[in-house]
């Protein structure tokens, strides 16, 4: 088993990565329990996969196990969703003692988090992430939230999980869409904080590497928001690809996912910063080719002023600066900050 610890000023807790931790979860959910109660909240395609294996593993500690089950797909991020699961902790007379398990990508961890974080003003909230992104990426460090017609994520709280359990072995009933989406963010890190890691995911076959890759990136994760949970500073590098990848999203209708627009979005503003000078040349095409290798499609399909401007009014609030996420080379980032009234001009450079 590979164990990492996050430390925030919130909450200190444990990330344990093992093939099979589903059947054996109890073992580690347990002893964090303060109450008799837990609701495993997951959607409509993972609940027929792996619930049975997590809903027995804690009843056969004697455990009340309640289930809440949504309908899959983003647009369940959403305020509806989350009363939903306070319904069903209500009507199973759950108190502030009980907890939430997430199992599920990152919709699920987002709604169920922040149902946590919000149902008796908090309860405990443990994470098993069963997609390459949410394993790699959302689970971790307490992003919970929901969107609203004015945007992603726009509702949230800054919550962190008692507890992330990942079982490398749920991938392998991803599809190769959502693999590659998942690639999208591991990629990020590479970019943005190792070239060893970069390097690496050049060299070696993704799948059978799996796990040391998702444990790369988790050490990356676990650094970054230990040191800086709320996003002041450092967070932000988390961010890279994310202003045009959301933009790219919002523009394709969310009909392309959000790992393979992070990964349009990285090309894109690297695209840019290496033509003004402010990263290393080459850079485009090691992502390029890197994207490709991992079964991304590394096309922009939208023109660059309607990608600017979408980026632009997705940073709403009076704020007239924008801080954009660059890499000055494979494995280092910094931030950027320019006015919004020349993000166009800095894309189209
Ligand atoms: N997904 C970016 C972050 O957690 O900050």
């Amino acid at each position: 088993m590979k164990k990492l610890t996050v430390n925030t000023p919130s909450n200190t807790y444990d990330i344990l990565i093992e093939r099979g931790i589903l059947d054996n979860c109890d073992k580690f959910i347990l002893p964090l329990l303060s109450g008799k109660r837990v609701l495993i909240v997951t959607d409509s395609n993972v609940c027929k996969l792996y619930l049975n294996r997590v809903k027995n593993a804690l009843l056969k500690r004697g455990l009340l196990v309640a289930t809440h089950i949504f309908t899959a797909g983003e647009q369940q991020k959403h305020i509806d969703t989350v009363e939903e699961i306070y319904n069903t902790l209500s009507e199973n007379e759950f108190t502030r003692k009980d907890c939430i398990v997430a199992l599920g990508g990152g919709v699920c961890g987002d709604i169920s988090g922040f149902a946590a974080a919000t149902y008796m003003r908090g309860i405990d909230f443990i994470q098993i992430p069963t997609t390459l992104l949410s394993q790699v990426d959302s689970s971790v460090g307490g992003k919970t939230g929901v969107d609203t017609k004015y945007g992603k994520n726009l509702v949230g709280a800054f919550y962190q999980p008692k507890l992330v359990l990942i079982d490398p072995d749920t991938l392998d009933t991803l599809t190769d869409h959502y693999f590659a989406d998942g690639m999208g963010e591991v990629i990020k890190y590479g970019c943005i904080y190792s070239e060893e890691l970069f390097e690496f995911l050049e060299k070696n076959d993704i799948k059978e590497n799996i796990e040391e890759i998702i444990l790369q990136c988790l050490k990356i994760k676990a650094e970054v928001v230990s040191k800086d949970e709320k996003e002041s500073g450092l967070r932000m590098i988390l961010n890279f690809g994310h202003t045009t990848g959301h933009a790219i999203e919002k523009l394709s209708a969310f009909s392309l996912s959000h790992g393979e627009c992070v990964a349009k979005g990285m090309m894109l503003i690297t695209l840019a910063s290496e033509k003004l000078g402010l990263t290393e040349q080459g850079c485009v095409l090691k992502i390029a080719r890197l994207c490709q290798k991992c079964g991304l499609d590394t096309d922009i399909n939208f023109p660059l002023h309607d990608i600017a401007d979408s980026a632009k009014n997705d940073k709403k609030g009076a704020d007239k600066k924008l801080n954009i996420v660059l890499i000055d080379k494979i494995g280092s980032s910094f931030i950027h900050t320019i006015d919004k009234k020349d993000f166009a001009r800095f894309l189209c450079s």
